[in-house]
């Protein structure tokens, strides 16, 4: 998880991931993970995580050998905990993006290399290094950083306000009554550095912001409940009425995939604030980081 490093951990990684941002801009080759694997598994689809993943470890020297649902048995006839142990003897990290945080687990029980959370239904950890790294580099800091999260509190908001509160910012996440981030997340504030708001009403919540950010009104595996979904997050829209809220300044994030006049307008995602690009390719530059100083 995102707690899993400490504050001075993440600013490490962090400044690890600037550097090497630096150094591929300049064509700098590198080989700080020569001779290691690195095994990616998937559940769900992906187009950032895979590219940038395994881009981070090539580019670094690493082997990567990409597993799934469709070319493993794992779930059916292999057991996740077996699964972890056999790719022990083969590879140095397991990257893996799954349903259940339960599932890393086990696979972290097993496990006698580091797992990588690349999205669960409850956390996106490597999205939130991502997020923090795009907030740092727009504003030089992120401690009285007042970061808005508009939308369901699952797997991304949950990261990006334990990761960004843990480095004092201030993270109001606005959701529908149902979809607030959930109390287990919530109790993992304690002692952190800044603060996490929930509330419901976005406008309120976009009031003076530095940050503006969204995500999909229906998240990967809860297609079934789609219309519901729809119907519940019609008022959670990142758009230029939200925006006139924030400050000035204020810049706009999405992780990605996003639903163009849902969650996010047309003219928000490729307007002035929008930091969505920059956000995008920064997860290859934290992955790199974080499977280095791993
Ligand atoms: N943001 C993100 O994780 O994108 P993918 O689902 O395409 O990996
Ligand atoms: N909340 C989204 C994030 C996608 C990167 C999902 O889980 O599908």
């Amino acid at each position: 998880t995102e707690l899993d490093l400490s504050p001075d951990e993440t600013m490490r990684v962090l400044d690890e991931a600037r550097r090497l941002k630096s150094d591929r801009s300049r064509g700098v080759q590198l080989n700080s993970l020569a001779g290691k694997a690195v095994a990616l598994y998937f559940e769900k689809p992906s187009v950032r995580t895979r590219v940038s993943f395994t881009l981070a470890a090539r580019e670094l020297g690493a082997e990567v050998v990409e597993l799934g649902s469709h070319n493993t048995k794992v779930g059916h006839g292999e057991d996740l905990e077996d699964f972890a142990m056999v790719l022990n003897g083969y590879v140095h990290a397991l990257v893996a993006r799954v349903f259940g945080q339960s599932t890393l687990d086990t696979l972290a029980k097993r496990a006698t290399m580091p797992v990588i959370n690349a999205l669960s239904d409850e956390r996106h950890p490597c999205q939130a290094l991502a997020d923090v790294m795009t907030i740092l580099e727009r504003f030089g800091r992120i401690d009285d950083r007042v970061i808005t999260f508009v939308g369901e509190g699952n797997n991304v908001a949950t990261s990006l306000a334990l990761l960004a509160a843990s480095l004092g910012a201030e993270v109001r996440v606005a959701s529908p009554v149902g979809y607030a981030l959930p109390a287990w997340a919530l109790a993992q504030t304690e002692g952190l550095a800044g603060k996490v708001v929930p509330c419901v009403d976005p406008r309120q919540a976009a009031e003076g912001a530095h940050v503006l950010v969204t995500d999909t009104w229906v998240s990967m595996g809860r297609e079934g409940d789609a219309a519901a979904l729809r119907a519940a997050f019609v008022d959670y829209r990142l758009d230029e009425a939200l925006i006139a809220r924030a400050r000035p300044e204020a810049i706009v994030m999405h992780c990605l995939p996003a639903v163009r006049g849902e969650e996010i307008t047309e003219a928000v995602m490729y307007g002035p604030r929008s930091a969505i690009w920059q956000e995008a390719e920064n997860r290859l530059h934290v992955q790199k980081a974080l499977m280095e100083y791993l």
